[in-house]
């Protein structure tokens, strides 16, 4: 069967669960900010700084990553990363995005959550009224810093409990396993939140393990290293436990050596809930049309193929049952 064509996957209805917005900070926007902000960044220029985007590691990203999100200070500076993303979206045919963002991040250099959730929440509202892109805004512990530390990060948000849907746990994984965040997660259960975790990026499959079986997750964010025990992909497919996997993003970060090795293809034949997603698109070459047209040329997609990972990313999302069927409707008729 033949592959699927650009046109039909851009015009595809689809939804974003993996999307760090700090993350899809492009250079151009960070050299503005630092200059709105009297911020001295240490690169010479955007080509500088995109020349530096060379990354051996997740750690090694991170730490670009970090240090490129101090020039967010003000509630536009956040307003303006939010709605640069959401403008991207537009173009890409995403209809529905879940985006994270790292409160800690922010905190850490005095920036008040209030600042953060004003200008992340405004031009979320922007997006459903101006260029019709639902959300649920999912806030992420970083799992380096200690559960005490996301505690204290769980009570400054709970005065934006509306403005947030879910809680996530990033950052790097090796030595930080979700066990280390338990009680904060049954914390967040209790206060009627959705839970999703990184786990098997660069941790083993028993960090998936824990995500569902300590942390109760909804999702597992990347979960590509559970091929290495079968008795595992059992579960998530009978479970349908989706996995927002982010192809880019892992050959960036030398997950896979190459896309051609990735198993995201043989995963959704196996029939798991396997979803496609960019993670840090300002980072990684690539937002979401370009990571289901990434793994199309390495790996081959048909239109049936392409139409599955669309539903799935419906089904995997926390809209309604009602808004579902409505995109899962829409999908059909395509068929
Ligand atoms: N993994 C862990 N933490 C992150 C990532 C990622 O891919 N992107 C931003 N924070
Ligand atoms: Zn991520």
């Amino acid at each position: 069967m033949s592959d699927v064509d650009t046109g039909f996957l851009r015009s595809l209805p689809k939804a974003e669960l993996h999307l760090h917005l700090e993350g899809t900070l492009e250079p151009e926007l960070m050299f503005q900010l630092a200059e709105r902000n009297d911020i001295t960044l240490p690169y010479s220029d955007v080509e500088a700084l995109r020349d530096a985007y060379e990354f051996g590691n997740l750690q090694d990203f991170l730490d670009l990553y970090y240090q490129g999100a101090g020039v967010l200070q003000t509630e536009q500076d956040f307003y303006d990363l939010t709605w640069a993303y959401l403008e991207r979206c537009a173009a890409d045919g995403v209809v529905h995005v879940e985006p994270f963002f790292d409160p800690q991040t922010h905190t850490a250099r005095s920036i008040p959550m209030s600042v953060q959730f004003r200008g992340i929440t405004r031009a979320l509202n922007d997006g459903q009224e101006k260029l019709g892109i639902s959300s649920r805004l999912i806030l992420c512990f970083l799992r380096h810093l200690s559960e005490e530390d996301a505690f204290t990060t769980l009570q400054q948000a709970l005065p934006w409990r509306e403005h947030f849907f879910a809680v996530g746990l990033d950052s790097g994984e090796k030595g930080n396993p979700p066990a280390k965040f338990q009680r904060v997660f049954d914390e967040v259960h209790k206060l009627g939140l959705k839970i999703v975790a990184h786990a098997g990026e660069e941790g083993p499959a028993d960090y998936i393990w824990q995500a569902l079986n300590l942390l109760k997750v909804q999702r597992v964010d990347h979960g590509v290293r559970c091929t290495e025990d079968p008795a595992l992909v059992q579960r998530l497919n009978d479970t349908q436990m989706p996995l927002t996997v982010c192809p880019l993003s892992n050959t960036r970060l030398k997950v896979f050596t190459d896309m051609s090795e990735h198993n995201i293809m043989q995963l959704l034949e196996q029939g798991l809930c396997v979803t496609i997603n960019s993670d840090d698109p300002a980072y990684f070459g690539g937002y979401l049309l370009d990571n289901y047209l990434a793994v199309r040329d390495a790996l081959g997609m048909t239109k049936a193929q392409a139409i599955q990972l669309a539903r799935n990313s419906f089904t995997a999302s926390f809209l309604s049952e009602e808004e579902k069927a409505g995109h899962l409707a829409t999908l059909d008729k395509l068929a």
